[in-house]
């Protein structure tokens, strides 16, 4: 199975579904829609009417986040999964480095990861490295580290991972393909020594669009793609997919 993730970020409002119909009309009548999966992750104003819309069609809602608490609590503006679930979304991010940068821990992503899953919530879990780290050869530790925060005891069938390396995200840079191929096995190769020899799904994720895509459907491990900028447009997001599989 692949997976294409649109991940929203802080865009849309009620009539931007449009964008999301669009979508859905067209993986709902491909061809390959078997193949893969496609989930959007709107704003939270967003999941309550975009998951009722959607409920009965090929498209999945998620979260972007969530709070590290699980059902209700005194945090003023939190989200926990359990109140992401009860609108209808089915998946959620864990750990974008957006999040990361504004504060959140392995400790605080444990939680996260943890009470999303007790809330039949699935995780995109997001791992990368910045460009310092890049430079300073540290993507391996860096990357291991933070894979850290997934346990044996998680249910494998409901965690995906995405490599998004920082210094691609919303900048056009992309790694190598040999690069990105010898990053790709080093997680899977991680996530099998947690999960009793078998990985999750590993995405990538920065600066993916319609023509790159085709450099990164030659690399077999790579599960499918989380996808921002080029989500906010329907043609941009199903151009993605066309070119993955023609
Ligand atoms: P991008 O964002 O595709 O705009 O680089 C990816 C992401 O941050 O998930």
């Amino acid at each position: 199975m692949r997976y294409f993730i649109g991940n929203w970020k802080m865009f849309g409002v009620p009539k931007s579904i449009n964008i999301v119909k669009k979508i859905n009309s067209f993986y709902s009548k491909d061809k390959n829609r078997k193949k893969y999966r496609v989930i959007i992750t709107p704003p939270f104003t967003l999941i309550e009417t975009f998951s009722k819309y959607f409920k009965n069609k090929s498209v999945c809602i998620g979260s972007q986040n969530c709070y590290q608490k699980e059902q209700f609590s005194s945090n003023t503006a939190a989200i926990s999964p359990y109140m992401i679930r009860s609108v209808g979304a089915k998946y959620t991010l864990v750990g974008h480095s957006d999040n990361r940068s504004e504060g959140d821990t392995n400790e605080m992503l444990k939680n996260k990861v943890q009470f999303a899953l007790k809330n039949n919530l699935k995780v995109v879990f997001c791992i990368g490295e910045n460009k310092t780290e890049k430079n300073n050869k540290k993507t391996f530790s860096v990357l291991k580290n933070q894979i850290k925060v997934l346990e044996r005891k998680f249910n494998k069938n409901n965690i995906i991972v995405a490599y998004e390396p920082i210094w691609s995200i919303g900048t056009g840079k992309i790694p190598s393909k040999n690069e990105l191929l010898k990053i790709t096995i080093f997680i899977k190769k991680v996530l099998k020594s947690i999960f009793n020899k078998k990985s999750p799904a590993v995405l990538y994720g920065g600066s993916v669009d319609g023509n790159n895509v085709k450099m990164f459907k030659d690399i077999r491990e790579i599960d499918g793609f989380l996808i921002g900028g080029a989500s906010k447009s329907s043609k941009k997001f199903i151009d993605i997919i066309k070119n993955y599989y023609r």
